[in-house]
């Protein structure tokens, strides 16, 4: 899978891309990520990439000018797939879209700042938007790093344990169950028996009671969606 991010600050999310799960998938070419500073598309001396408002509203919005020439200097390269706005006002994104995504060949994801892109950007040259939550962060770039690492870590032979990625919270509605390793006894704190029992199908069905009673406590929500539960725990 490419993913393209383009972005008018590369320098912010480059790093977290060289020290994650994803430089090894990338080492594995399991997945290919590059950065566009989209001021290499701008125009003139100052290489300007927003402007006021046309409403006279306070903040500078992203000019469609130089996002559209990227674009399209990387559609003439490939087809893509889909062009990424991630923005709060869009619907959520879930795990089940993160598993869509990664069935995918080719994304760009476009990062805003200031007050946004134009809206023709959107209206014309995006395909699909996504908030990573209800709140405002101040660009895109720590979106579409959540969105990339969600995504490639779905890729086959991007993580060693092949099942791991099934088991996630919300891959079947439920959220995880919870986790442990040695010692068995820590200052008193013991490992619940049943995980030290050896006793295979039994561990299986407390793993999903508390899965199931985890989930029901923080997000019920989630249960009235719940159509697999059975399947990956
Ligand atoms: N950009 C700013 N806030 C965002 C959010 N919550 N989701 C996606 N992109 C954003």
């Amino acid at each position: 899978m490419r993913i393209d991010i383009l972005t008018i600050l590369p320098g912010l999310i480059e790093s977290f891309f060289r020290h994650s799960i994803i430089n090894r998938a990338m080492e594995k070419r399991v997945a290919e990520i590059h950065l566009h500073d989209i001021r290499d598309y701008a125009k003139g001396k100052h290489r300007q990439v927003d402007d006021y408002a046309f409403s006279g509203d306070a903040g500078m919005v992203m000019m469609i000018e130089p996002i559209d020439r990227a674009i399209q200097a990387l559609k003439k390269e490939r087809d893509y797939d889909e062009v990424i706005y991630p923005t709060p006002d869009a619907k959520p994104y879930t795990q089940k879209t993160a598993n869509k995504l990664s069935t995918l060949k080719n994304i760009i994801i476009l990062c805003g700042h200031y007050k946004g892109v134009d809206q023709r950007v959107r209206d014309h040259l995006v395909t699909c938007e996504i908030s990573i939550g209800d709140y405002v962060i101040t660009g895109g770039e720590l979106a579409a790093a959540v969105i990339t690492d969600s995504v490639v870590r779905l890729l086959p032979g991007a993580i060693s344990d092949e099942t791991s990625a099934l088991t996630d919270s919300f891959q079947d509605n439920l959220l995880s169950p919870p986790v442990y390793t040695r010692p068995a006894e820590y200052k008193g704190w013991k490992v619940p028996d049943i995980l030290l029992s050896g006793n295979r199908e039994e561990i299986f069905k407390w793993k999903h009671e508390q899965a199931v009673k985890i989930t029901n406590k923080l997000r019920p929500g989630l249960l009235d969606e719940e159509e697999t539960k059975d399947k990956t725990l």
